[in-house]
Formats: structure tokens, C-alpha cells, sequence
């Protein structure tokens, strides 16, 4: 049918006769002169027809609308000087249309322009509901494509280079402990049971370990039913992967060749090598994140033992609470931050309350090195903190300093907040930089205020760090993150892999050993059969992608993804079914609508 991609032709093929197929991106009529560009996933190509060199195609061409899908045959002609297109790798040429066929036509008028020569913006709505005809166009075309080749890279790299084996797990399953909501699937045949759709293949991978089979890999679908936000979706995808006989060092530097194998061969890039490494730690107390932003500086100082004498309250309070008092230190922060911005009702006041916090105080150093503070931190402070806390922060003239004090947890949200606010507003991110960084042992388990007990971190199969073992509910877990530019990208650990001690993290989450084997006995039961010892990790494929693309949203690298409100606005899922068909599965909606009012 063709004999080319558009986007494909060059200075080469000028005197060949070629035929391509395509979608009119555009039609422009140039007093007689009718231009076409002709797209497909490859690119555009700009096709011309004219009543004296071509008459055979100019009737055709005259009729031609926007997306109308076509057939052309031409001659590949060298386009005049002035009329060089320099931004198409195409434009050094165009084809002269001996005869253009009408495949389709377009019969409802278009949603919104799908030619990115048109630079409106079209709503997200729009997109999402015509995604069809928004993928047609060159972003959204050059995200999938760059998806399908860090897939290929993947597959090449496992494979050819580390003997992984892609293995396919259930979709229809049991629950696994991720620690999202579950979306579940009753069963037709089994009244009143449900499957539960995999969060991940944890539990499936670790079996797989105790088959033999050493490596395995899966570019495989996520469901989790948890609140969305621009890096979550309800279905996502994993690269999951799992390794026996290998030491947490060695799955650390399995995955960064992986990961550089992935860069080089689709940006070009070379990575150094190793990664830089953070414990939780020491990545908490110097950005109050577990997945810091290194492409800036901007590093808390925590100065709790300086000011926890101080005569002022919320200082030496949050320390004697537990608490926490620390700096996020702004070089020439007097200039751009006002007070109005830090006191209530200023936008920085905003974003920390969102974080729990109650405020934020602060400190200015003068040009003349004073410094100055307002209200009870003024006259609470002597002399010798004020010189030590400059030293500490390294603060000279012109510094902001704001300070979070209170619980930790919540210090750190705080102050990891404002850190990124401010960081982006005084441009101290390079966006064309690249931070990949290992955050390493993570504490085994957090404490769930709520249900009152601790829970494991990461998930209850992770093996606590074996310096660790007196005290479990302190320990250290053998686990690890990869972090890309602030954004958590992958994930995983070593695993427990003796019953004995696997029993010990059930008793530590409060989980019996009837509840265990009730939740997890196949796998339980699988580990007394000669279990080897194993790790892994997943990465989230879709923010990698997001990430090499550019782009903001995991939605623009997902061909067909959800809305915040985890709908599919292309076929309008979640729907209602028939009730016959709820009887069949043996279940009743409790839902009643609202009544109108
Ligand atoms: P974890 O829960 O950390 O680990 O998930 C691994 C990676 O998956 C990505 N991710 C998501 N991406 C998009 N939308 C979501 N809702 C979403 N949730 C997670 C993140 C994350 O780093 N079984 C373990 C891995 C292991 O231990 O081997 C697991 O699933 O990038």
C-alpha cells in the first residue's frame, strides 16, 4: 500500500516516485496552489498539488478537509530555498501529488483541532473523552512511542544481558498486602467470594523464587484503589522483578545498569555510576523527605538541641514533647519572601498548615549581619544561640531562615513542602538535570495512629536489617527506593525467607498466626519447602516514562488512563449493569442515590 512513512522522506528520495498514507494535518490554499500535510506516527510531510504540474490530484486535493485519511502518490521534489523548513526533519523536501486517494472521510465536526500547528490549548476533558484523536497528535504520539522503546530496552536488557525470565501472574487473585484499597471481583460460580485484583504480584513473585526460578520479570498491570494524583492511577503498571541468591548490593547494582542501559539508548545519556545513596535516616533529617529533590541544595538544619531551652514556648515545647525544631535555611530569601507571605493568611503560611503545622516562625539577617525577628522568638533568643544558629545554617546577609518546630513527622512535611515551593520559585531547579538516588534502609514498620499499632512500611515479607534483630519494632528493613528528581520511581527489598522470623513480623504488625495463615498460608506454607533467600524491587513504569518524556502527569504517558475521580471518560467507566447480572454474581448495591432536592 505505501512505500513509506511520512515522517521518513528525505534529501535521498528526491526524483523517486513514493506512496504514502496518512491523515491531513492541514490544507492550506496558496492562490491556486493547494499544500497538504500529510502525518502519521512518524511525522508530517508536506505534500503539493497544482492545476498545471499536477491536474490529475488538484480536484482531489481540493476537496480535502482536516483528518481526512488519504492515499498519495507523488514525486519527491527538492523544496525551493525559501521555503526550507528547517523544524520538520522533512522540510528539505515535498512530494508533488500524481494522485491522491480518499480513503475516509471525517463525518461530525472535530471535537477540538488535532494539528498541533493550532496551539489552543484543548481541556483534558476533551482529550480524555476524544483520546483517539489526541493520541493522533505528535506529543501524545511521541510519549507512546517512547513508552513502547523503554519497554523494548527493558526486555533487552533482563533478558539478553541478565537471564531474566518474564513470567505472567494471575490477575484474578487474593488480596496482597501493599497496603491500598482493594478492587474486588465477585464470583459467579463461588456465591459469595470474591477475587481481588493484584495491587502488585508480590506474593505470586515470591513463590516463583521458591519454583527456581532465579530471575523473573513482569511489565505487568497494578490495581489499587487509593485517592489520584498527577504520579497515581487505579490500574498502573509495574516493572516487577524478583532474584534469588543475591545480596541487596548486588540487586542495587543489577538495577542501575538497568537503568542506565535505559537511558543511554533512549536519550543518549551516561549516567555516573554508582548512585548516590541516602539512608531514610540521613534523607529525613537533611530534606525531611524519604524521596528528596537533589537537583538543589536548600537543606534543613536541625538545631532542636541549640534551641530546646529557649524561653521560647513553641521551641523548647516541641522538644520537650518529642518534638522536633529545625531550619530551612533561604540564601537571599529577605528579597523575594515577604512577611506577609509567612503569616497567616500568606500563601507559604498556607502550604504549611496543609502539612499540620500550626506556623511558621522566622529570622531575616540584615545586610548590616543583624538579625532580625519578630514577636517571642526576638526576646528569647541570647546572644550565643543567635551567633551558633548563624553558623549552623551558614547564614549570611540577606538570609531567610524559617523554622519548623513541633512533632517530627510533622516538621519535616512542613519544611519538605516549603523547601519545594520555594526551590521552584527561585529557580534553583535545573530541569534538564537528572538525580537518581538510592534511599536505603527504611525502618521496618510506622505506627498507624489510627488502628493503634504498627504496620510494616514497605510491606510484612521485608527481612529486618540483621543488626537489627533484638528489637524488631525499631529495626531497619533491608529496603530500598529509587528516586528520580523528588519522585519515588522504584521500590523494593530483600525478604524474609525462614518461617521463624516471618512469623516474628506478623506477631510485631498484630497479626496471630491464625490471621497470617488465613491471609497468606499458600505462601507461608510454600516457605518450608526449601525456600531460597530472595529480593526484588518494581519500578513504576509509567512515571519513569513520565519522567524521561517531560512530562507532568503520568496520564500523558498512559494511552487510556482514569480522571482524578478514577473514571474512563472514553467509554464512560464505572457503569451501571443489569440487575440480572448482580443476581447472577450473588450481590446486592447497598447504594441509594441522593435524592433531588
Ligand atoms: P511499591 O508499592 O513501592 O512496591 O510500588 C512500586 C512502584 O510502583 C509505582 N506506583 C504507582 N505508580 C502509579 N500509580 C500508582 N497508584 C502507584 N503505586 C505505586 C511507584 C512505586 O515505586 N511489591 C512491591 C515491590 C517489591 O517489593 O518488589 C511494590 O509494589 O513508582
Amino acid at each position: 500500500m505505501r512505500t513509506y512513512y511520512c515522517g521518513e522522506v528525505r534529501k535521498e528520495q528526491i526524483g523517486e516516485t513514493v506512496t504514502l498514507c496518512g491523515w491531513i494535518d492541514r490544507r492550506r490554499d496558496h492562490g491556486g496552489v493547494i499544500f497538504l500535510d500529510l502525518r502519521d506516527r512518524t511525522g508530517i510531510i508536506q505534500i503539493v498539488s497544482d492545476p498545471q504540474r499536477t491536474p490529475e490530484s488538484y480536484n482531489d486535493a481540493e476537496t480535502l478537509r482536516n483528518e481526512y485519511v488519504v492515499k498519495v502518490t507523488g514525486r519527491v521534489t527538492a523544496r525551493p530555498d525559501d521555503s526550507l523548513n528547517p523544524k520538520l526533519p522533512t522540510g528539505e523536501v515535498e512530494v508533488y501529488a500524481d494522485k491522491i486517494e480518499l480513503l475516509n472521510s471525517v463525518r461530525k465536526q472535530l471535537p477540538f483541532q488535532v494539528s498541533t500547528a493550532d496551539t489552543e490549548p484543548v481541556r483534558e476533558e476533551l482529550r480524555l473523552k476524544y483520546r483517539y484523536l489526541d493520541l493522533r497528535r505528535d506529543r501524545m504520539s511521541k510519549n507512546l512511542q517512547l513508552r513502547h522503546q523503554v519497554v523494548k530496552a527493558i526486555r533487552r536488557y533482563l533478558e539478553d544481558e541478565q537471564n531474566f525470565i518474564e513470567v505472567e501472574t494471575p490477575i484474578l487473585t487474593r488480596s496482597t498486602p501493599e497496603g491500598a484499597r482493594d478492587y474486588l471481583v465477585p464470583s459467579r460460580v463461588n456465591p459469595g467470594q470474591w477475587y481481588a485484583l493484584p495491587q502488585s504480584p508480590q506474593l505470586f513473585k515470591q513463590l516463583l523464587m521458591v519454583s527456581g526460578v532465579d530471575r523473573y520479570y513482569q511489565i505487568v498491570r497494578c490495581f489499587r484503589d487509593e485517592d489520584l494524583r498527577a504520579e497515581r492511577q487505579p490500574e498502573f503498571t509495574q516493572l516487577d522483578m524478583e532474584m534469588s541468591f543475591m545480596s541487596q548490593e548486588e540487586i542495587l547494582q543489577l538495577n542501575e545498569g538497568l537503568v542506565c542501559h535505559i537511558f543511554k539508548t533512549l536519550k543518549g545519556i551516561d549516567i555516573p555510576r554508582p548512585f548516590p545513596r541516602l539512608t531514610y535516616a540521613e534523607a529525613m533529617e537533611r530534606y525531611g523527605s524519604d524521596k528528596p529533590d537533589t537537583r538543589f541544595a536548600l537543606e534543613l538544619v536541625n538545631v532542636s538541641d541549640l534551641l530546646k531551652d529557649s524561653g521560647f514556648k513553641v521551641f523548647s515545647g516541641a522538644v520537650a514533647a518529642g518534638g522536633t525544631i529545625k531550619v530551612l535555611p533561604i540564601p537571599g530569601g529577605n528579597e523575594v519572601i515577604s512577611n506577609v507571605r509567612i503569616k497567616p493568611g500568606g500563601d507559604l503560611f498556607k502550604e504549611a498548615s496543609e502539612a499540620g503545622a500550626k506556623g511558621v516562625a522566622y529570622i531575616r539577617v540584615r545586610d548590616n549581619g543583624e538579625i532580625d525577628t519578630i514577636g517571642a522568638i526576638k526576646d528569647n533568643l541570647t546572644e550565643a544561640q543567635k551567633q551558633e544558629l548563624l553558623e549552623r545554617t551558614g547564614a549570611k546577609p540577606g538570609h531567610l531562615l524559617l523554622f519548623g518546630a513541633g512533632p517530627t513527622d510533622v516538621v519535616n512535611k512542613t519544611l519538605d513542602r516549603l523547601r519545594g515551593v520555594i526551590g521552584r520559585e527561585l529557580g534553583l531547579i535545573d530541569p534538564n538535570k537528572i538525580n537518581l538516588l538510592w534511599v536505603t534502609d527504611f525502618p521496618m514498620f510506622e505506627w498507624n495512629a489510627e488502628e493503634k499499632r504498627l504496620e510494616a512500611l514497605h510491606h510484612p515479607f521485608t527481612a529486618p536489617h540483621p543488626d537489627d534483630l533484638n528489637d524488631l519494632k525499631t529495626a531497619r528493613a533491608q529496603a530500598y527506593d529509587l528516586v528520580f528528581n523528588g519522585l519515588e520511581v522504584g521500590g523494593g527489598s530483600l525478604r524474609i525467607f525462614k518461617p521463624e522470623l516471618q512469623q516474628q513480623v506478623f506477631e510485631t504488625i498484630g497479626l496471630s498466626p491464625e490471621e497470617a495463615y488465613d491471609k497468606f498460608g499458600f505462601l507461608l506454607e510454600a516457605f518450608e519447602y526449601g525456600t531460597p533467600p530472595h529480593g526484588g524491587l518494581a519500578f513504576g513504569l509509567d512515571r519513569l516514562v513520565m519522567l524521561l518524556a517531560g512530562e507532568e502527569s503520568i496520564r500523558d504517558v498512559i494511552a487510556f488512563p482514569k480522571t482524578q475521580q478514577a473514571r474512563c471518560l472514553l467509554t464512560d467507566a464505572p457503569a451501571a449493569v443489569d440487575l440480572k447480572q448482580l443476581k447472577d454474581l450473588h450481590v446486592a448495591s447497598t447504594y441509594k442515590p441522593k435524592e433531588k432536592e
